[in-house]
């Protein structure tokens, strides 16, 4: 059980080492051979999303189609291509679905245009924010593409920070499955909360997360924040007084690795003492695992 983790740092990288595949929805069996390139060549039975290959065309009805085509027993296969995705989706129902992340998913990059639609969306919303994409289903895996370029969800969140827009913000995706894999996927500039896991014995690898202000100094803190703990805007820190404020069962973090600028700094302090603000800690900090000493370990 975890009290609290905060994580704090212009770029997050989790590289988890390549191991085999956790559960097998195709028939695939999970070997060392997943770790190298493959052909990637469709194959006979897979559900192709295809892509407008135009990004003034929304792809999202072509994307829901197929989900809604395909929601059972299935491969979904997304091309090394761009998807324009300008509608918030829900993929609901999935049983058994394997999504071969290969392409990438635009977000608009018009910040009244992401509003206008999370402020109308039907997808279920989060306790902070509504997700631009909802999964639901049991037996799903997420796999990007092993390519740094493919396997990403594009937010073009930097500007939120500069202009200190936080209202209609959306979370990018709610990954509400029993049974998930979720592998490779590269957020890249999210507006703010990235993936939320509520369901249940889900599996994360190799997730990479890119909030790295591209033009933020020290002195100046408009910059871009990661952070996860309690939300400023709510109020201040609650008190937590059962020591319990979140509680993680069975949760093992591996292998994380990131880095830094020089003199970097952190933009989501709009409270003093900043929300990541710890007694006795030196300042600045990249990364806190507020964890309760007795019930975990450490390797
Ligand atoms: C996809 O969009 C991103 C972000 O705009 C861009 O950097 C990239 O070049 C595009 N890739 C393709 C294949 O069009
Ligand atoms: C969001 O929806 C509410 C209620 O329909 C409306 O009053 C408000 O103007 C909308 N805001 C935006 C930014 O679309
Ligand atoms: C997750 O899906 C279940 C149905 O399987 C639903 O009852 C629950 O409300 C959903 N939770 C969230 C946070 O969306
Ligand atoms: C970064 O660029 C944005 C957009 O041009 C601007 O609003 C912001 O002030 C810039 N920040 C810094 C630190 O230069
Ligand atoms: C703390 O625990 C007590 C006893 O279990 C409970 O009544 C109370 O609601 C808890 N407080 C919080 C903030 O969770
Ligand atoms: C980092 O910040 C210090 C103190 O403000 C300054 O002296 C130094 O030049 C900065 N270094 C870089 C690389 O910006």
């Amino acid at each position: 059980m975890a009290r609290g983790i905060s994580l704090s740092l212009p770029l997050l990288y989790l590289a988890l080492l390549c191991t085999s595949n956790v559960f097998n929805i195709a028939a695939a069996q999970g070997t060392e051979a997943d770790c190298k390139p493959r052909a990637n060549l469709p194959e006979v039975g897979e559900c192709i999303v295809e892509s407008a290959d135009d990004p003034r065309v929304d792809d999202s009805p072509a994307i829901l189609a197929t989900f809604q085509r395909c929601s059972s027993n299935s491969v979904i296969r997304f091309l090394p291509t761009n998807y324009t995705v300008h509608t918030p989706i829900s993929l609901i129902g999935l049983q058994k679905v394997k999504v071969l992340f290969y392409g990438n998913f635009l977000l608009p990059d018009s910040i009244s245009e992401v509003q206008s639609a999370i402020n109308t969306t039907q997808n279920p919303p989060s306790t902070y924010a509504t997700p631009w994409i909802y999964i639901q289903g049991s037996d799903v895996s997420i796999e990007g593409s092993t390519q740094i370029e493919y396997g990403r969800f594009y937010g073009f969140g930097e500007q939120w920070w500069h202009s200190g827009t936080r209202t209609l913000r959306p979370q990018l995706a709610t990954f509400n499955v029993t049974n998930g894999f979720l592998s490779n996927l590269k957020v890249i500039k999210p507006i703010a909360w990235g993936w939320n896991l509520p369901g249940q014995n889900i599996r994360v690898e190799n997730h990479f997360v890119d909030a790295k202000p591209d033009n933020a100094t020290r002195d100046d803190t408009q910059s871009f924040p990661f952070n996860t703990y309690y939300d400023q805007d709510k109020g201040p820190r609650p008190d937590n007084t059962n020591q319990t404020s979140t509680n993680i069962r069975t949760f093992t973090f591996k292998n994380i690795v990131g880095s830094l600028g020089t003199n970097w700094t952190d933009g989501s302090c709009i409270s003093n003492p900043c929300w990541n603000y710890v007694p006795g800690l030196d300042e600045p900090k990249a990364v806190i695992l507020d964890l309760l000493g007795h019930i975990t370990s450490g390797h």
